[in-house]
């Protein structure tokens, strides 16, 4: 390994001792706010902090997370304020829905995220990832890419395809634009809630999101209007799957206000989240030339410079681990919603009073000291079965727990693995040395300036 190549983890901040001051967060927000989360929080099994917000308690200690997300999960909803200004961003879908409409909606989409179904995507997604090899190797060896950039467009065309199939180019590049604004919009601060000063911000804010969302709504409701007048006999897809729904018992219908929403939601969860943990795994390999040269080996040996199919995963054990241990370190949603406390209870031996927040934090619990040996290190190998074995199912979450996991959970590691073992059979990416990759949460956590890579075809 030269020199040059020694492996570096993105600059994150150590956690400070104290929680960040107030003052700071309203002049001085930083980029990722998981950075300023103290120590402690990394230490302690539930980790206790008041303040403005509230009364906040940090869970990270795995029977204490499965106790809020799914043992006594009806004590714990998302909090009011969250759904709230999540919902008026981008709707009342699933991720934010709550209660009777959420389990309703949950149980009708489910079909297009089980195993046949995914089965049924990977050829597209294999497909689609074959032809973005092809666009760089049009682009010759030595371009430099944004990979953050490339894997958002590919995971956005791959959404498009497999949840809206012929309507798909259309919704992708719809939502894509409308979506691009998104980051914008997300961008809260303290100042957005503080008394006077606040609301007439937040409505600015709030004016240009409703003002951006407005084309990619009329397009939707035309859109469903005319599937609604030319029904496919059995669900094509998504789209025509959440028209065509009925409820059980009263046979109502989903409104098309509904469907938009869900539509948008499977969107903006189902394509960057993949695309970032895809980033930070190309960003992983080209530090870590020890693991890249081991995955080369696998996907040499198992499949030899073809295209992977579904059943080749299975024997792709170790593309695997390598997804999963960077999404350990750079988990794509790196902190759940927050979670209210309905009525008093216990927590890991932590007393939580009626009132009070729950945070759980994928970004804290992947780092945290009481589970992780050396958790700064990059190390697929931990992922392994024998590694693997004793770590508590709630040790590691980059896709939730309980009934609200993530429900494109498998959809998404299908997709990341088949991605990566298309591309990384033909190329390699290294870093371009002088640049600041600087990760920016909103929502999701992404390299705020995108990451440059350089492309190297591979010689096989
Ligand atoms: C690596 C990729 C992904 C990651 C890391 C991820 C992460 C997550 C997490 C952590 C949650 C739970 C949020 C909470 O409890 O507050 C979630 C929920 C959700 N995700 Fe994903 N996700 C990924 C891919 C996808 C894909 C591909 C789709 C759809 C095509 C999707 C759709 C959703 C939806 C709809 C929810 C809300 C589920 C509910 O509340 O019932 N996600 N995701």
């Amino acid at each position: 390994m030269s020199a040059a190549a020694a492996p570096r983890l993105i600059a994150t901040a150590p956690p400070p001792e104290k929680p960040y001051p107030l003052y700071r967060w309203l002049f001085d927000r930083p980029a990722n706010e998981f950075e300023t989360i103290p120590r402690p929080a990394y230490e302690l099994p539930v980790w206790n902090w008041k303040s403005f917000f509230g009364n906040n308690f940090v869970v990270s200690d795995p029977a204490g997370v499965k106790r809020v997300l799914l043992d006594n999960v009806a004590n714990y909803p998302k909090t009011e304020m969250e759904t709230k200004m999540l919902g008026a961003v981008v709707g009342d879908g699933l991720l934010v829905s709550q209660g009777d409409k959420w389990k309703a909606h949950r149980r009708l989409m489910s079909p297009s995220f089980d195993f046949r179904s995914i089965v049924s995507y990977a050829p597209a997604m294999a497909g689609a990832a074959s032809d973005y090899a092809d666009s760089w190797a049009a682009k010759g060896s030595g371009s430099i890419i944004d990979i953050a950039e490339d894997m958002t467009l590919l995971t956005l065309r791959i959404i498009s395809e497999t949840m809206f199939s012929a309507d798909g180019a259309e919704l992708g590049e719809l939502v894509d634009g409308s979506l691009a604004m998104l980051g914008d919009a997300l961008d809260f601060g303290l100042l957005d809630i503080v008394p006077l000063i606040g609301p007439p911000r937040m409505k600015k804010k709030m004016d240009r999101i409703h003002q951006n969302f407005a084309e990619m709504d009329r397009t939707m409701q035309a859109l469903i209007k005319a599937r609604e007048a030319n029904p496919h006999e059995t669900p094509r897809d998504l789209l025509d799957r959440l028209i065509a729904a009925r409820d059980g018992e009263t046979g109502v219908r989903l409104s098309n206000d509904e469907v938009r929403d869900e539509t948008v939601i499977i969107f903006l969860a189902g394509h960057e989240t993949t695309a970032l943990a895809l980033t930070y795994t190309w960003y992983l390999l080209s530090q870590h030339p020890e693991v890249e040269a081991k995955l080369h080996e696998e996907l040499q040996r198992v499949l030899g410079g073809r295209t992977p199919e579904y059943a080749d995963l299975a024997n792709l054990p170790y593309t695997k681990m390598v997804i999963e241990e960077s999404m350990r370190l750079y988990p794509p949603a790196p902190g759940i919603s927050a979670r209210a406390v309905l009525e008093d209870d216990e927590i890991a031996g932590v007393k939580v009073p009626k009132g009070a927040n729950i945070m759980i934090s994928p970004w804290v619990i992947h780092r945290h000291r009481l589970l992780w040996e050396r958790p700064d290190v990059f190390d697929p190998e931990r992922f392994s079965p024998e590694r693997s074995q004793g770590r508590h199912r709630f040790a590691y979450l980059p896709f939730g727990g309980g009934p609200r996991v993530c429900i494109g959970m498998a959809l998404a590691m299908t997709e990341a693995q088949l991605i990566l073992a298309t591309m990384a059979q033909r190329f390699r990416l290294k870093l371009v040395s002088d640049q600041d990759i600087v990760l920016q949460h909103r929502i999701t956590m992404r390299p705020r300036d995108g990451i440059k890579m350089i492309l190297a075809p591979r010689k096989n």
